[in-house]
């Protein structure tokens, strides 16, 4: 198992923090954002992982985190052109992946979870992990029928979500999954959809699911960010206790 980071994109919606640094260097709570989806990886048992960032970024990343030998990862790094869409990023890791399966994770996916079981498990086909959430809307949503344990359908950021299980940016794809990436057409927004990759599973029949039980936030808008911190901190320290969220928040990071 290849395990994959995206970490391009503009981060336009963090501006003007995002203006000279790249989103995913930005502080959650005491350690720069990429060591998170990088633990995430580390602790699922992956030893292998690219890095996939823009241009201008790129050489950051490597000055940071070098060649991952300290973390006992071998970490590789590949640029994305521009900010073609998560599924395009991660079509950039197709010769890196060398027909193996990948774990791809969002760079500003914040997971208390360790998945390494889920990890394991993994045959064919691809796997997410949902959470619930109160603010389904910014996500792409799952609808899921629980009793049969699969997934109809994922709509990207809903207007009327179907449900509050917010498809996390952590993925498990077996090598198919380039193929895929390759029958991609842009999305409104102009951008290769990780969603449209995840629907052809569901529609092929080869989609599982695993819902997360730790706290899960993404930490690219200011909000976010801030809660990522929080909930970083409570975990490292005991302080800063769930009174301290929102109310709606702390519902759903019990
Ligand atoms: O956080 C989870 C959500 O991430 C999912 O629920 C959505 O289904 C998925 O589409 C995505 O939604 P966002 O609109 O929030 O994604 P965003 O454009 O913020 O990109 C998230 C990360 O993906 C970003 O931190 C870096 C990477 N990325 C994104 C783009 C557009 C790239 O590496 N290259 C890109 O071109």
């Amino acid at each position: 198992m290849k395990g994959v980071i995206l970490a391009g994109g503009t981060g336009s919606r963090l501006f003007p923090l995002t203006k000279v640094t790249n989103k995913h260097l930005l502080p959650v709570y005491d350690e720069p954002m990429i060591y998170y989806p990088l633990k995430t990886l580390v602790g699922a048992g992956i030893k292998d992982v690219l890095i996939v960032s823009g241009r201008g970024h790129v050489g950051h990343f490597l000055e940071l985190l070098g060649s991952g030998a300290d973390i006992g990862v071998r970490l590789s790094y590949e640029i994305q052109k521009e900010a073609g869409g998560i599924a395009q990023a991660l079509g950039l890791a197709e010769h890196f992946a060398d027909g193996d399966n990948v774990t791809v994770i969002l760079g500003d996916n914040i997971f208390e979870d360790n998945v390494r079981e889920d990890i394991a498990s993994f045959k064919t086909g691809a796997r997410i992990f949902l959470k619930k959430v109160y603010d389904p809307g910014r996500f792409g949503v799952a609808d899921v029928d629980e009793r049969y344990r699969r997934v109809r359908n994922i709509e990207e950021k809903p207007r009327i979500p179907k449900s509050d299980y917010a498809v996390t940016g952590l993925y498990v794809y077996d090598n198919s999954v380039f193929d895929v990436i390759r029958t991609l057409k842009p999305s409104g927004r102009g951008e290769l959809e990780i969603t449209d990759v995840n629907n052809y599973y569901i529609a092929s029949d080869s989609m599982s699911y695993t819902i997360l039980g730790g706290y899960w936030s993404d930490a690219g808008t200011f909000d976010s960010l801030m809660l990522a911190s929080q909930l970083v901190k409570r975990k490292k320290t005991g302080k800063d206790r769930i009174s301290n969220l929102p109310p709606l928040v702390a519902a759903y990071h019990k």
